[in-house]
């Protein structure tokens, strides 16, 4: 008996602790949003990583990755081609994990995340003189500002801007 009521009040102690759980959800969608699930690949990682950060597959919609994966022969001014089974698992990692809501909002042709709306609009606010300075040099830079963006965190905490 006395058991009986023992678990009855973890439950209910349990069903507590979730909706509270819930509610911060809800209340830190903005926080939750700024972190992109980190999704694994190692073929991503090693090939999209070793020139610039392997940029999240969540920054853009699955036909502007079909669409990069397909000239990897003209890759914004270099060559970064790679065997047809490389790219085709790359292809399919890249589209599987695209961006969905509000990231979604994007052109078919835009290549670069560094000119979708959303982008636009969260760094609205960086002064234009810092996308320009040494230390940045240009937007796709994101670890220049992120410090945690190589783990898909984008997250407030972790910006350190460069003077
Ligand atoms: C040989 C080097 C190299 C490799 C390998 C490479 N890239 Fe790039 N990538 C570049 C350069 C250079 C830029 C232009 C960066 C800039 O504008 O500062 C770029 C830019 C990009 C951009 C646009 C960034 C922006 O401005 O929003 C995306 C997206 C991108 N690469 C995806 C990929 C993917 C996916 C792979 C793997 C299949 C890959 N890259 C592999 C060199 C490379
Ligand atoms: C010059 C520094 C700088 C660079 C480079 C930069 N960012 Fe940012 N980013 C910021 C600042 C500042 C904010 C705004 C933080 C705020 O107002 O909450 C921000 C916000 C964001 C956010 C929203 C974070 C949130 O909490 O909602 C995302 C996502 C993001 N950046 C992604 C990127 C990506 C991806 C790149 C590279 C392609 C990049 N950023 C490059 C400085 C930078």
């Amino acid at each position: 008996m006395k058991t009986a009521t023992h678990n009855s009040y973890l439950e209910s102690l349990a069903g507590r602790a979730l909706l509270l759980l819930a509610f911060c959800w809800a209340a830190t969608d903005v926080a939750a949003d700024s972190r992109f699930a980190p999704v694994a690949n190692d073929k991503w990682q090693a090939e999209c990583g070793s020139c610039h950060l392997a940029y999240p597959p969540q920054l853009l919609p699955a036909v502007n990755w079909r669409n990069i994966m397909s000239r990897l022969d003209k890759h914004f001014g270099t060559d970064a081609t790679l065997d047809v089974a490389t790219a085709a698992a790359i292809r399919t990692f890249l589209e599987s994990n695209a961006a969905s809501g509000k990231r979604a909002a994007v052109s078919a042709g835009t290549l670069r995340m560094t000119e979708t709306p959303w982008f636009l609009r969260e760094h609205r606010e960086v002064d234009a003189r810092i996308w320009k300075s040494t230390a940045v040099k240009t937007a796709a830079n994101c670890g220049a500002c992120h410090t945690t963006a190589s783990r898909g965190d984008f997250g407030e905490r972790g910006i350190r801007m460069p003077r």
